[in-house]
């Protein structure tokens, strides 16, 4: 196998190389998340691009982020956005060429920047060809690429499994008669991963990404590729992490590349399993515990509950404990699937500027490797809809119907939608108070937020205390201190219910971080916070943690101590 130019970006440490006390290029660098749609639209037909996205790498540069996660480009009939691929070597007409693709890999490396696809091989599209053949014929080769079953399982039996997005995971086929798994669409059917002969070809189709250049992949669910639906085991099964070390293996070993498994569930304990670097498997786990401990028991993100500090600092203080000198987390407030930060933790209203920095200080101070998602550098806010037909979401729409059907009142869901729909974060990118917000010129597959006349990317630049710069200065920060990247993580003040605060320690380095997180005033009390007098490392305002000071409502700073 060739050692790819993914290796030439940064000085590095391959897995091997971190593992003997090296450091890897992911540890220092920031992530940043385009949802391709609705980034930029290079060509006026209301769907953002490769183009587009080319168009904002300076942009991006400016910004001083280390690598794009860039969500699905492939061939797709876009039943869930482009998480259903029906070619793996192929782009969307509606997103570019292959060329636009590879001028995109380029370009991007011109500027330190890598390109990590998303790697979607939980499941197909059903367009993709090895379903159709799969499903035109038994004696296909490709039959077993995929989970069949004769018969429905037995309501209440292991394998009545329930899809991610309602109603039952088998589907029958009407095709051959028989079922098949699917965990999310009918219209996304499982991959088979028992079957070596699929995993070769993953890792076929890997390397052959990896070979153009790319820096990495971010591994949808990853954590169910190890699914065995007849015990009723969904995530996190038995073969899970012999998979993931056979990949690494087969595609990874060699070089230096960035990978993040999307893993819902993650634990403390389970974490390090796939991130350990002697274990040879992924780079660092995305997961979403500080998320979900905020959703409901039954109706899970359609109600959820309102944010508890205490409980999400020791949540978070518990992931930071758990992987220090054992693994890699990522950190994040929100992606394509999740709401808005500055909607869920921080205030929209009078606040917004204030809430957005407040939220990332507190997020980028800590151990691991942060990211951000389009929008959330210029504090964008959820998208505000109060009608079903102006949502797209899959998800959000096949729940409308099932909970409807289940008996809540239309009202209630959309209430629900508006805090938690996955399309809170997918309306276009604000780039100006152009029409469509600078997004296209044409009109945009899903509306733009109202709030774009005055919350856009020209307007939040031109304030030298503005978001963007914020982001700017704390991705400047991780670089210049290894204190950020590696020190030891301690949680202070844990039961205070508004004030975020933390030091991190390396050697001699001590670095305190306190946070606001409220639309009050808040006073240092007289205990738990050591005492300091200096300059806020992002502002150079002078700070004080005298017991008593007064902390503007999220009022933010990180400052030696
Ligand atoms: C992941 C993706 C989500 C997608 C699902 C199925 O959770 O982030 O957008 O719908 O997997 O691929
Ligand atoms: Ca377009």
């Amino acid at each position: 196998m060739t050692v790819m130019a993914a290796t030439g970006l940064y000085p590095t440490a391959s897995l091997a190389g971190i593992a003997a006390g090296g450091e890897a290029w992911w540890q220092s660098a920031v992530g940043y998340q385009i949802y391709p749609a609705s980034f930029a639209d290079s060509n006026g037909d209301g769907i953002g691009d490769i183009p587009g996205i080319i168009g904002k790498l300076d942009y991006l540069a400016e910004l001083g982020i280390g690598f794009i996660w860039l969500s699905p480009v492939y061939a797709s009939p876009m039943v869930d956005n482009g998480y259903d691929i029906s070619d793996y070597r192929a782009i969307n007409p509606i997103f570019g060429t292959m060329a636009d693709m590879d001028r995109l890999i380029t370009q991007a490396r011109a500027r330190n920047i890598g390109i990590v696809m998303d790697l979607v091989v939980n499941h197909t599209s059903d367009q993709h060809p090895w379903f159709r053949a799969a499903r035109a014929d038994r004696q296909s080769p490709y039959r077993d690429y995929y989970i069949w079953r004769e018969q429905p399982p037995a309501k209440g039996s292991p394998a009545d499994i329930e899809a991610s997005f309602g109603g039952s995971a088998w589907r029958r086929d009407p095709q051959s008669g028989d079922y098949y798994f699917h965990l999310f669409a009918p219209q996304q059917p499982d991959l088979n991963w028992t079957n070596p002969v699929l995993r070769a070809e993953v890792h076929a189709m890997m390397n052959w990404w990896l070979d153009k250049g790319i820096s990495g992949f971010r591994m949808d669910v990853i954590d169910l590729i190890g699914k065995q639906p007849e015990a009723g085991i969904v995530a996190d099964g038995p073969e899970l992490h012999h998979y993931l070390r056979e990949m690494h293996e087969a595609t990874l070993a060699e070089r230096d590349a960035v990978t993040v498994g999307e893993a819902w569930s993650a634990t403390p304990a389970n974490a390090p399993l796939y991130s350990a670097p002697e274990r040879r498997e992924l780079s660092m786990v995305f997961q979403f515990d500080h998320i979900t401990q905020f959703w409901d028991e039954k109706l899970g993100k359609w109600k959820p509950k309102s944010i508890d500090w205490p409980k999400l600092k020791a949540t978070f203080a518990t992931w930071q404990a758990a992987l220090h000198g054992k693994g890699w987390n990522s950190l994040f407030w929100g992606n394509h699937d999740l709401p808005r930060a500055v909607s869920r933790y921080g205030d929209e209203g009078e606040y917004r500027v204030a809430s957005a920095k407040a939220l990332a200080t507190a997020l980028h101070l800590m151990e691991g490797t942060p990211y951000i998602y389009q929008g959330e550098e210029i504090g964008m806010t959820n998208a505000g809809f109060t009608r079903i037909d102006q949502y797209r979401d899959v998800e959000t729409l096949d729940f409308h119907r099932i909970q409807l059907a289940d008996g809540v009142a239309e009202a209630d869901f959309l209430a629900g939608a508006r805090a938690n729909s996955r399309d809170n974060a997918r309306t276009p990118m604000q780039w100006s108070a152009a029409p469509a917000a600078g997004f296209t010129s044409g009109t945009p597959w899903i509306a733009v937020n109202a709030n774009f006349p005055h919350l856009n990317v020209e307007q939040d630049r031109a304030d030298p205390t503005g978001v963007f710069q914020h982001y700017q200065s704390l991705i400047a920060l991780r670089r210049e201190h290894a204190v950020i990247r590696h020190g030891q993580f301690r949680a202070l003040l844990p039961d205070h219910p508004a004030l975020f605060a933390y030091e991190r320690k390396l050697g001699s380095e001590c670095l305190l971080v306190v946070v606001n997180m409220s639309r009050q005033d808040a006073v240092i009390p007289s205990a738990g916070l050591p005492t300091v007098q200096g300059r806020d490392l992002l502002t150079g305002r002078a700070v004080s943690t005298k017991a008593g000071t007064t902390l503007e409502p999220y009022a933010a700073f990180a400052v030696w101590c």
